[in-house]
């Protein structure tokens, strides 16, 4: 199905993520057929821009990151039109109303209207509110919906504030809070895998999975964006988002169907299921750390605190390490470890189900515990490790593994990036993979003991670039017997 005739607006039109990640999207999209004709977008920012002046900068970001060229760029550009408001000034809105009304009539939109919220946070409440006070919001001619890119709030008080803005003038079915890593093609692949066959579910639980390990490890710094960052640190970036929704989609109970209730009434299930957080958690079963200089990939490169917008004297983490556990009958006992950071070795997302071993050893000497590795990037595939006999004499085990790659289906080029599906599903009014508003009160609840603990200078621990984090997030899946998998680049296991 391809999406609607759509006016898609989007708010921080001269940002970067409106060059490097939106404008790219939707001309992938274009570009395979999976938007009609009759579609337009509309940048809004501040700056003063004609129309051209917005294709033009445009058509450079394309052929910068998607080396775009030819008849279907200078196509896809003609669709791309601009407006310059003062976003934070409900007057200035009504500026769009001629141009969205024009814009309507020439591609035959009958109204339908996706606004995207790319903008500082601290205008996520203000834009609904001047949209609707211009009669932008009403669906009265063709349908209206928002995405708001993350993050939803700054802790559990500001989401529900943020919520109740919102909730004020668009309803929660037109609400679209986009979080990428559901959009990755492996996350998703991650509930066929469970739920498509007949093999791993009835092992997917506390009788046969001793502990479960989700990693999401960057080798990059917080590169130009150290004013933003050091006010979320790893916490609010990564793990309150991203982590939580990867931990959802390998917890949660089957969906009776995939459609957006069912669905995101599993995810929400689970995310409350999670263990609160106690005063002896947080001292005992979380590491924070933050990156010194170091060495990552044979570079050189800074420690947190000399990189440019970062306070001297800063206490944010850019590392996080929990132990958690979920509370129902699926899980109760298994633990969940959970780790991400930033100047790490490699860049590796990843989820290891570690089974439990045999009851009894038979052998001289048995296999490692049998695991199954989901890579969700990059290299994204899936690999199960168990143990077979070496040859020889004797019965020694040894581990191998059996692996599927992604790379190796014909089909891979067609793989959609993720705000390509999620830019596609929203135009076409399909929320299953979007963030609702009970999963993310869910998940800001979990972590807000962690939150507590950082805003009164909680200890963090530091680490030297280009290593997996504070050896205190050794110690702390040591003291249960275990160790962190040290991924590399690539999935398969070199043997
Ligand atoms: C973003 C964070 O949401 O996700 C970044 O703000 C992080 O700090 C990025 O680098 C990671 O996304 P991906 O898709 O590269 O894993």
């Amino acid at each position: 199905m391809n999406a609607d005739n759509t006016c898609i607006v989007i708010f921080g039109a001269s940002g970067d993520l409106t060059h490097r990640k939106l404008i790219p999207a939707l001309y992938n999209l274009y570009k395979i057929g999976k938007l009609s004709e009759n579609f337009s977008v509309l940048g809004v920012s501040r700056t003063e821009l004609s129309d051209e002046e917005f294709q033009e900068k445009m058509r450079k970001a394309l052929v910068k990151h998607e080396k775009a060229s030819g008849e279907i760029l200078d196509k896809f550009c003609t669709h791309l039109y601009y407006q310059a408001v003062n976003t934070s000034d409900a007057v200035d809105y009504s500026k769009l109303v001629p141009r969205l009304d024009e814009l309507h009539d020439k591609y035959n939109s009958a109204g339908n209207t996706l606004y995207y919220l790319s903008t500082p946070p601290s205008l996520y409440g203000v834009i609904p509110e001047c949209l609707a006070a211009n009669g932008l919001t009403t669906e009265e001619f063709g349908w209206k919906r928002i995405i708001v890119e993350k993050p939803f709030g700054y802790d559990m008080k500001t989401a529900k504030e943020l919520d109740i803005q919102i909730h004020n003038y668009f309803e929660e079915h037109q609400i679209y809070r986009i979080d990428h890593y559901l959009g990755k093609e492996t996350v998703q692949n991650l509930l066929v895998l469970r739920f498509s066959n007949g093999l791993f579910e009835p092992l997917w639980n506390r009788n046969f999975i001793d502990y479960v390990e989700i990693t999401g490890a960057e080798s990059i710094g917080v590169e130009d964006r150290g004013g933003y960052y050091d006010g979320s640190g790893a916490m609010r970036d990564m793990f309150q988002n991203h982590l939580l929704q990867v931990l959802a989609m390998v917890a949660m109970e089957p969906p009776a169907i995939i459609n957006a209730n069912s669905m995101r009434d599993e995810v929400a299930k689970v995310l409350h299921c999670l263990h609160p957080l106690t005063s002896e958690d947080v001292k005992n079963n979380l590491v924070l750390g933050q990156y010194t200089k170091g060495n990552v990939n044979g570079e050189t490169v800074n420690g947190y605190l000399e990189e440019k917008g970062v306070p001297a004297d800063s206490n944010t983490e850019t590392f996080i390490a929990l132990r958690c556990e979920i509370d129902n009958w699926r899980w109760a006992g298994v633990p969940f470890y959970v780790r991400t950071g930033k100047r790490l070795p490699v860049r590796v997302t990843e989820v290891v189900i570690h089974f439990k071993t045999t009851p009894h050893p038979v052998f001289s000497q048995n296999a490692p515990d049998n695991k199954l590795i989901i890579r969700i990037q990059p290299d994204e595939g899936i690999s199960m490790r168990f143990g077979l006999k070496k040859p020889g004499a004797g019965f020694e085990a040894k581990e191998v593994s059996m692996d599927f790659r992604y790379s190796d289906l014909s089909s891979n080029s067609s793989l959609l990036t993720a705000y390509e599906r999620l830019l596609l599903d929203a135009l076409k009014g399909d929320a299953t993979l979007f963030a609702r508003t009970d999963a993310v009160h869910a998940c800001w609840q979990f972590v807000q003991p962690i939150l507590d603990y950082k805003a009164q200078r909680g200890r963090v621990y530091e680490y030297e670039s280009g290593t997996w984090g504070p050896k205190e997030a050794d110690k702390l899946i040591a003291k249960h017997g275990k160790v962190w998998r040290k991924p590399s680049g690539l999935m398969k296991k070199k043997v």
